[in-house]
This record gives structure tokens, C-alpha cells and sequence, in this order.
């Protein structure tokens, strides 16, 4: 089983004509992905579509082999990357292990520690205490090789690891994932001799999880990674049919178009477990990034139920009505607790003894998407067997499918980024990066105003 689509609780939201009408836009967007005579825009981004068979075997052998080496010789493994280079392989840990990751992991994981993912200095200042104590090694991941974030970070990290192992030592502790040629990363690796993994040309960075940009730190963290390549193939040989009716990844592309289109502006990606807390967080960015142009596009939201019941939950139930929610669930978790009979049930939780807290957790769930419906909130549910590295990729590719197809329905280039470079123009003339002497000068008059 793949991922599966249960639209049960649409049916006072979306017609059966509705989904006829915008089956041929659907079509004409899965023509985008496999008709090469059609010029889609961002084709030259589509390398992730069969990456779960066609990736580099030798490479991945080698980023098993680092793997190991940063597991017999590193307490820390510090990943540093923003966005596409940092939100799946977090994601996929999380999910696989626990959010709790660092402090349950068992005896031969390193505790991973992911910067370069914003510029506050007290965040990278308490991993870099902590590595001044510990064996570590880095995984500096960026495509271009060249974005602030994760390049400052590396900066500090490469620093501390010369003085802790030597320049040479260093080296063999530095493991570099980015393009096959361009960028100041690459330079600096191929000068330095850091072992390097690809960022393929056809891939975007919020498509790159099952890379090796994913994939290092994810098998740094004893994770399986060809169980996680085998449920991303076992997506993508399940969802290739043009019809909705017959592929439940479309039908959820062609869904969310639907409500979007009757004014449903915010997805709220839901799941009952907090272990998917950073699956979230990946969602967001694929969703968020690949439609938000052109003035259009769903605003990607997520939350953690019943946590969030107790804090966006009244705004779902009974705020203005341009929500509609995606809930994740698993047929198993990855363990269970009984509630136990307590004989002075002074808490009244006796009608609960002898019943798990899943089962408890699914009543939750059921109880609250009826409510949500009749509260005019449109749920889809995705369905998966369990939070296995299997089950990750499964839901990976899923979701990096839909977003395409979504996105080219939308009328979108759902694999450029256009809208991210404004803030970093204006941040770079604020510090008087060379060559950025006019807008500098404009915007200190503004921010003097
Ligand atoms: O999806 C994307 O392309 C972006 O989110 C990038 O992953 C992010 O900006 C980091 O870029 P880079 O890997 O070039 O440092």
C-alpha cells in the first residue's frame, strides 16, 4: 500500500462535477511532467520524478560509507543548511525516530544538530558550545554553494573544527553535499579535499530530500535509507495514471485546486502525532515556495493535534471560513500505553481503563474532523501504514508529485523561487556587500524616514 486519499468528508464541499471539469487540467499538467514535445515552464526541474530508481548507486554507497565513519568517529553530526537543504532530512529523523530525537536516540546514533537554518547567533552559539566538547563532524549542504546562512555558519563550524583536529583532520570530518561544479562551496571543497556528494542540476532544493542531501544526514541517524527510497518507488510506480479517479496523489493536487477556487485560501497540513511536527515544517516550504507567486497559491499552514486544538482550534471550528485541512493518520504507531484501572478513579478516567491511548487519540481524530466539517472546514484525509522510513518515502514523493501537478494547474512554475532573492538584495546592500552601493544608499534613506 501507498499513500491513500480518503475524500469521505467532502461531499458537502465538492461536486462530482467539479472533479469532471478539472480532470483535463490535470491531465494537461501530468503532460507537463511526461510529454517532453510540451514546453512546461521549470521542466528542467523535473529530475526528482525518477530519482527513487534512477540516483547515483555509487554515490549511494559512498554516502552509506560516510555515514558509518561519521557514526564510529563523531558524538555530533551539525548540519548545516537552510530551506531545501536542511527541512527533509530534519523532517525524515523526526518522523522515522522521534522529535526527541537527540535525547532518545540509541547507542551508536550521533545527536544531529541542524544550523545555518537562520542567523541568530544564540542558536548557533549553544551547538557550538556543545561542540567544543565532543567529537563532530559537518555536513555543509547548499546547491548554489553560496546562500549567507548556511556560508557564516560553515565559516564558524570549519574554524572550530581546525583547531580541535588540525587543518587536515578537519578535512576528513567536513563532508560538503553541493553542485557537481558551480558555487564557493564547491571551490572550497575541491581546494580542501572535503569529500563531496551531488545536488543534481534537475533537482530543486525543496526537492532534494531523496538526494544525498537528504539522504546523508537521514542514514547518519541509523535510518534505513534504501527502505526510504523503496517507499519513494513504490509512489512513484502507484501514482502515474492521468485519471483522478484512479490516483489518489492527482486527486488531492486536483482537490485542493477545487477548494482554492471556492475560496478555501489556507491548507492546514494536520497530523495527530507530534514526531511529524518537521514533516510539517517540509510541507510548508514545498507548497509555500513552488505556488506562492504571481499572486496566487494556498497558503501552506500546519498544525499538531489535539496540542493545537487548544489554541488555533477555536479559529478552525468558528474563524472566518478560508481553512481547509489535510490530516495525516497511520493504521499503526510506533508504540502504544494502556491506561490502567485506578480502583479511587478520583480523575473519573475509569470509562478509559484497558484502552489504549491511540485508540483514545483516533476518537480525538474522528471526533474532531466531524466537528470541523460541520463547522464548514472541507477535510481530505491521507492515510499511511505506519511512521517507518518505508512509510516517509511513500509520503515524500506523494507530496513532491502533488505539488508539481497542483502547481501546474494553479498556472505556476511550481519549481522556481523568484519572490526569495527581494529580501536577500536588500540585505546584502544593507551590509555593504560590494556592488550593492545604490540600493544601499535608497534604503538607508527609507529606514531613516
Ligand atoms: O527550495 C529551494 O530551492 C530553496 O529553499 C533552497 O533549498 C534554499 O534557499 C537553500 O539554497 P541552497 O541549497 O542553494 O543554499
Amino acid at each position: 500500500m501507498s499513500v491513500q486519499l480518503d475524500c469521505s468528508y467532502l461531499d458537502s464541499f465538492i461536486s462530482a462535477e467539479d472533479c469532471k471539469q478539472i480532470q483535463a487540467e490535470i491531465k494537461k499538467a501530468h503532460d507537463y511532467l511526461y510529454d517532453n514535445k510540451v514546453n512546461a515552464r521549470g521542466n528542467d526541474f523535473h529530475g526528482w520524478l525518477t530519482l527513487p530508481f534512477d540516483y547515483d548507486k555509487e554515490e549511494f554507497a559512498r554516502i552509506q560509507s560516510a555515514a558509518a565513519k561519521i557514526r564510529s568517529d563523531s558524538d555530533i553530526l551539525v548540519v548545516i543548511g537552510i530551506g531545501g537543504s536542511y527541512l527533509g532530512a530534519r523532517a525524515v529523523i523526526e518522523f522515522v525516530k522521534s522529535k526527541n530525537y537527540n535525547l532518545v536516540r540509541e547507542a551508536g546514533d550521533p545527536q544531529i544538530f541542524f544550523v545555518g537554518n537562520s542567523i541568530s547567533p544564540a542558536e548557533l552559539s549553544q551547538v557550538y558550545a556543545l561542540c567544543r566538547e565532543k567529537d563532530f563532524s559537518v555536513n555543509v549542504i547548499s546547491k548554489s554553494g553560496t546562500t549567507t546562512e548556511p556560508a557564516i555558519a560553515f565559516r564558524i563550524f570549519r574554524a572550530l573544527l581546525e583547531e580541535r583536529y588540525g587543518v587536515e583532520g578537519a578535512a576528513g570530518r567536513i563532508y560538503a553535499t553541493t553542485d557537481k561544479a558551480k558555487g564557493t562551496l564547491r571551490s572550497l571543497a575541491d581546494r580542501e579535499g572535503y569529500e563531496t556528494f551531488v545536488v543534481p542540476d534537475d533537482v530543486g532544493g525543496r526537492y532534494s530530500v531523496l538526494t544525498a542531501v537528504g539522504l546523508l544526514p537521514i542514514a547518519a541517524a541509523g535510518i534505513d535509507i534504501e527502505e526510504l527510497m523503496a517507499g519513494a518507488a513504490q509512489s512513484a510506480e502507484t501514482y502515474t495514471d492521468p485519471d483522478i479517479e484512479k490516483n489518489d496523489c492527482y486527486k488531492y493536487a486536483a482537490l485542493r485546486n477545487i477548494l482554492y477556487r471556492k475560496g478555501k485560501m489556507v491548507e492546514m497540513m494536520v497530523s495527530y502525532e507530534p514526531d511529524y511536527l518537521m514533516m510539517n515544517e517540509w510541507f510548508k516550504q514545498l507548497f509555500g515556495e513552488s505556488e506562492g507567486k504571481e499572486n496566487k497559491g494556498i497558503f501552506p499552514a500546519s498544525a499538531i493535534y489535539s496540542t493545537d486544538l487548544h489554541s488555533l482550534g477555536q479559529y478552525v471550528q468558528e474563524g472566518s471560513r478560508l481553512l481547509f485541512e489535510t490530516v495525516v493518520v497511520f493504521d499503526k504507531t510506533k508504540n502504544d500505553i494502556v491506561i490502567a484501572e485506578d480502583p479511587e478513579n478520583l480523575d473519573g478516567l475509569n470509562f478509559l481503563a484497558g484502552k489504549t491511548m491511540s485508540f483514545v487519540n483516533r476518537k480525538a481524530f474522528e471526533g474532531t474532523v466531524l466537528a470541523h466539517t460541520d463547522g464548514g472546514v472541507p477535510n481530505m484525509i491521507l492515510r499511511l501504514a505506519d511512521m517507518s522510513a518505508r512509510s516517509a518515502g511513500e509520503l515524500i514523493y506523494f507530496l513532491e508529485k502533488a505539488c508539481a501537478i497542483s502547481g501546474y494547474v494553479l498556472g505556476v512554475n511550481p519549481f522556481d523561487q523568484p519572490g526569495v532573492e527581494m529580501y536577500k538584495k536588500n540585505m546584502f546592500a544593507l551590509l555593504g556587500k560590494p556592488g550593492y552601493e545604490a540600493l544601499s544608499a535608497e534604503l538607508a534613506e527609507r529606514l531613516n524616514k
